[in-house]
């Protein structure tokens, strides 16, 4: 009983001084805590490492009406960026940004939000920016479809690395590869018929000659593929390639498809009709016509390929509904005339090519020696005068 008496009073200073400490921990706690009071800075503009002592958390989110819109950063991830390794910090695109609480931020979602912020990368890219203007792209956003696509998109500020390699100015092999997934976010559909097809095949495969999604429709500029003027031009489009012996050689392929293409009936007329008529759509058939478009295929492709006449006639059959079986023979294929493809055509040519120069030959030397005789008979008449 004593002794229970005598150790009371230090009991109740235990107590207090462990509420005390437990206090002072939870203050800390509570105080220290990165969401609730901010890392200090120094200089005039707080550095990445005050923001990214909160943004490199997991777990944190910023409410936007109904939509919760994660605000993690990864610090790994943006010091690899192409903005990180030029020394571009947080606060250079967060410019409203310089402390914690942030500004009251309006949107009600996160596309809203993503729309707010895409007037940002105008400042350094002013370039890319103004081009978008005039883009497919553009043009379905002013008409209220709010999921065409902005810088962010394609381009995630965070993360996006280097497109343009420093010391060849072209864009890099893996930026190349990456092209089509980056549009396939939105047109899954053209994607998965790209991604089967001999050019998207190939590129998936690392080869770079072969043309992405980009190539062909270019990017920031993108035109509306529909028009009269773009369907005018494909044979153009395709010809940068398949004229090109550089590019063509490695692969065994023909370089004359354009040359016999516009030597052809239909491609004869496109031409003239192009010149006479560059606005207006030609219903005459374009290399797109027979070869597809996203899906273009071998040649030889056992199953599409159109050097089989069954799927070539299909072809036709779009715009000759009547062709029949024999009707797809007409095309003289690429081939230029030899003694297996076209031999018709290339025994009359090579007819031509001796028939010609031996007539005309005949005639000027039967011309020559007329003239050569006259000469001879007037001089033997001069020394019969004289
Ligand atoms: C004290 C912790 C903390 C610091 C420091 C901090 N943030 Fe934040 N930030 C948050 C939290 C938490 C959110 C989520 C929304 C909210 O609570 O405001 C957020 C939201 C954001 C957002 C999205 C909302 C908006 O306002 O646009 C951006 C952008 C952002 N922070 C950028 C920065 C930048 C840049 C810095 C450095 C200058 C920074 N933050 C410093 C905690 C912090
Ligand atoms: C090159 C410009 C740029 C840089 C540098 C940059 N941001 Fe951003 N940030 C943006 C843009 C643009 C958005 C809006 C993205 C969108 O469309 O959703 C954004 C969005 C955010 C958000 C909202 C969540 C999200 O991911 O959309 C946070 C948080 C944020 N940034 C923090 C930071 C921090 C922290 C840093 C530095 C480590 C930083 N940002 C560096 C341009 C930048
Ligand atoms: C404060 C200036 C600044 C802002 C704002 C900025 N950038 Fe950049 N960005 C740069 C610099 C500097 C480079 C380095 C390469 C260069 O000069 O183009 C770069 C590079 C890039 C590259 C790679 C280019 C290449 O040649 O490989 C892309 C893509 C890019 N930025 C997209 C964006 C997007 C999208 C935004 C808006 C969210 C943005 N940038 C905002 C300064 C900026
Ligand atoms: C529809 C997707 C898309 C949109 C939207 C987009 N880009 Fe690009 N951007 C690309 C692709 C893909 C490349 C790679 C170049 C190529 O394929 O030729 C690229 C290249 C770049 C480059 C490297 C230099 C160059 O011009 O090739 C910069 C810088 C750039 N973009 C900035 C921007 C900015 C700023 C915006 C917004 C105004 C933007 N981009 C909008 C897809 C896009
Ligand atoms: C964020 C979504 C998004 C991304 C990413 C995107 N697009 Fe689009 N694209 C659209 C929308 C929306 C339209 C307009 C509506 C439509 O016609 O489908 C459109 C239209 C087009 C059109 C015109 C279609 C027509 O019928 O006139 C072309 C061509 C096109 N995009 C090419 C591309 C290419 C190439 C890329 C990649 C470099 C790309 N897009 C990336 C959303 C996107
Ligand atoms: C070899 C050139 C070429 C390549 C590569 C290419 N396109 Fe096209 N694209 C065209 C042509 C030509 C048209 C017009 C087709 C027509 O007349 O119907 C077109 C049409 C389109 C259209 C609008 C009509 C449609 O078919 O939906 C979209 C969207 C489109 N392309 C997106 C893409 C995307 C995304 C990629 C990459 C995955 C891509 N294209 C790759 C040449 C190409
Ligand atoms: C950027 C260059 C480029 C452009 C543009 C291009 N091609 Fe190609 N194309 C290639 C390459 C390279 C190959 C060979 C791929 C391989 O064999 O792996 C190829 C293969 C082909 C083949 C298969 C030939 C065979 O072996 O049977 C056809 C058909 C074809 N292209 C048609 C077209 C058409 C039609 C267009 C225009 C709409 C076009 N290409 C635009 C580069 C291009
Ligand atoms: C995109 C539509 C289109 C496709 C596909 C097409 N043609 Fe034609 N073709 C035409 C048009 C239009 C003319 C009329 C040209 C003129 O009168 O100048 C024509 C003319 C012809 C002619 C000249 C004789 C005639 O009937 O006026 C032949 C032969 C011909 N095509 C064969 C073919 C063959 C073979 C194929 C398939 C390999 C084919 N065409 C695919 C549109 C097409
Ligand atoms: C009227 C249909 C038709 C048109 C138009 C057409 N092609 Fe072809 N193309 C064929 C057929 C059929 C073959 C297969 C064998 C042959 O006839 O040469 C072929 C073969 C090819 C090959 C493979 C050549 C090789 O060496 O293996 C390429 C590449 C090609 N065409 C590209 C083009 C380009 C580029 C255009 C437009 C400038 C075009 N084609 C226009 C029907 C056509």
């Amino acid at each position: 009983m004593h002794q229970r008496n005598q150790i009371r009073p230090p009991r109740i200073w235990t107590v207090l001084l462990f509420l005390g400490v437990g206090l002072f921990i939870f203050a800390l706690a509570v105080f220290a805590s990165p969401a609730q009071a901010a890392p200090s800075y120094q200089g005039d503009k707080p550095g990445n490492d005050f923001c990214l002592a909160c943004h490199q958390e997991e777990g944190k989110t910023l409410t936007l009406g109904s939509e919760e819109l994660p605000v993690t950063i990864n610090p790994t991830q943006f010091g690899l960026s192409v903005h990180s390794e030029e020394g571009i910090a947080c606060v250079d695109c967060h410019t409203n940004i310089s402390d914690y609480p942030h500004p009251d931020v309006k949107e009600k979602s996160t596309r809203a939000f993503s729309l707010a912020y895409s007037e940002t990368c105008k400042d350094c890219h002013e370039d890319q920016y103004s081009k978008t203007h005039d883009s497919v792209h553009q043009a379905a956003m002013d008409a209220g479809n709010e999921n065409a696509p902005i810088c962010s998109d394609c381009h995630n500020p965070h993360t996006q690395t280097r497109l343009i390699g420093q010391e060849s100015g072209l864009l890099t092999i893996s930026a190349r590869r990456d092209v089509p997934a980056t549009c396939a976010k939105c047109h899954t559909e053209t994607y998965d018929t790209y991604k089967n097809s001999v050019h998207g095949s190939a590129l998936a495969d690392g080869n770079t000659d072969v043309p992405t999604c980009t190539d062909c429709h270019g990017v920031h500029n993108i035109s509306d593929p529909t028009t009269a003027s773009f369907r005018n031009n494909t044979p153009a489009l395709c010809s940068d390639c398949h004229d090109n012996p550089e590019i063509m050689d490695k692969y065994g392929i023909s370089t004359k498809v354009t040359e016999t293409y516009v030597a052809d009936f239909h491609g004869t007329t496109v031409t003239l009709f192009e010149k006479e008529f560059p606005g207006q759509e030609t219903n005459k058939a374009v290399c797109t016509d027979c070869h597809g478009v996203h899906d273009i295929a071998r040649v030889d492709n056992p199953e599409t390929g159109i050097a089989l006449r069954e799927n070539l006639l299909i072809k036709c059959q779009r715009c000759h509904p009547d062709a029949t079986a024999n009707f797809s023979d007409a095309w003289m294929s690429h081939y230029e005339p030899s003694p297996e493809h076209n031999p018709l055509v290339y025994y009359v040519n090579l007819f031509y090519m001796f028939f010609i120069p031996a007539v005309l030959g005949g005639m000027i030397f039967f011309i020559l020696t007329d003239i050569y005789r006259r000469i001879v008979n007037n001089s033997k008449k001069g020394t019969k005068h004289s």
